[in-house]
């Protein structure tokens, strides 16, 4: 068996381990076996981009004895939604998936999202595995239980994640190998959230990455497997804290507001790492403004993200008031009140209500906003 390291999430609903590990992807079942779940069928939901990978995670529940199906999805933030939730939900009858079937993830955020809300709530809930094949879903998405799919309002706006659940998996299988073919943005994306992490918890991960960028940005398993195991340590520890983000979990949103907001207004010509990326730059100067955030955490920041290739300024002409209307319209949708996650320093973030506008608009004119 490959060797894979544990990190245990201990929420107050639920334990579970997240293994990183190269090769993990052929140990999915046996993995799932040795922690008790034993189906009798695998409902392996997948993007179809990572069908293969999907494939061998089945092949390997049918050598535990198991009847497994492959269900390839649509992994568009658009496919995100109730049709496609109910029609996983009609093949997994088809398939004669029943109580005693696991459903298993495999594929980016919106497959984890959309195939462990299918898990919480299909026949009252049967069990949820996810395997991860982004950066991104290894070091945040999948990790924490959040699940969902995006609703369209009668006005034909999206309504995003409004319909969903906090059910947690009972297992994360993280295999870096996996992230060999992932597209270099893709990849970057990913990033932009290991940044964010290390502004809230991990301020030595900011030289770390930068020192390590080449083998980083080159795909490199065991710099990976390293970056991830680092990664969920530091959302393990506040999702365990804050199960149903009532409290410290919304750090995790730091830099999102902002992007948000850009990605509201970029109609997809960003990704959600390069808004996140930008919105991060923009909260450290709001960090410096509002909390007295010194000057060298923006430098660090932008340093670290401009050696990965990530964005440190808008890459496209977006109008500052235009910007906060939108920051505007999804804090209200959100929590009713301007609540904004601020840097007072590296390690130290913190959610403020009531930051004067003004402070906002120069936060967005430092990453370009005229
Ligand atoms: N991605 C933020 C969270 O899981 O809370």
């Amino acid at each position: 068996m490959p060797q894979s390291t544990a990190i245990t999430v201990r929420t107050a609903s639920a334990a579970y381990d997240v293994l990183v590990g190269r090769g993990l992807v052929r140990q999915v079942a046996v993995q799932v076996h040795l922690r008790g779940v034993r189906p009798a069928a695998a409902a392996v939901v997948c993007d179809s981009a990572v069908e293969p990978a999907a494939r061998v995670v089945a092949q390997e529940f049918e050598a535990q004895g198991a009847r497994a199906c492959v269900l390839p999805v649509r992994a568009s933030e658009a496919g995100k939604s109730l049709e496609a939730l109910g029609d996983l939900c009609d093949r997994m009858l088809a398939a004669g998936i029943d109580r005693a079937g696991t459903v298993v993830a495999v594929g980016g955020g919106v497959v984890g999202d959309l195939a462990g809300f299918a898990a919480a709530t299909y026949m009252r809930g049967i069990p949820c595995v996810q395997v991860p094949t982004t950066l991104l879903a290894m070091v945040d998405a999948a990790v924490g239980g959040k699940t969902a799919v995006n609703v369209v309002r009668a006005d034909g706006s999206l309504a995003k994640n409004a319909l969903g659940s906090f059910a947690q998996p009972r297992l994360v299988a993280c295999d870096p190998d996996l992230l060999a073919t992932l597209p270099a943005r893709e990849l970057r994306s990913g990033l932009a959230e290991c940044v964010k992490h290390a502004v809230i918890a991990d301020p030595a991960q900011l030289g770390w990455i930068t020192e390590r960028a080449d083998p980083i940005l080159a795909h490199d398993p065991d710099t990976l497997g390293e970056l991830v195991v680092r990664n969920v340590r530091i959302k393990a520890s506040i999702v365990g804290a804050d199960e149903r983000e009532d409290g410290v979990r919304a750090v995790l949103n730091l830099g999102h507001t902002f992007g948000h907001a850009i990605e509201a207004l970029a109609h997809g010509q960003l990704t959600h790492g390069e808004a996140v990326a930008v919105g991060t730059v923009a909260a450290c100067r709001l960090g410096a403004s509002v909390a007295g955030c010194a000057g060298a955490v923006e430098d660090a920041v932008r340093t670290t993200l401009a050696r990965v290739g990530l964005p440190v300024r808008l890459p496209v002409a977006l109008p500052l008031g235009a910007l906060m209307d939108a920051m505007a319209s999804d804090k209200k949708r959100r929590a009713g009140e301007a609540r904004l996650v601020v840097p007072h320093a590296l390690g130290d973030v913190r959610v403020h209500a009531g930051v004067p506008p003004e402070r906002v608009r120069e936060a967005w004119a430092a990453v370009g906003a005229a």
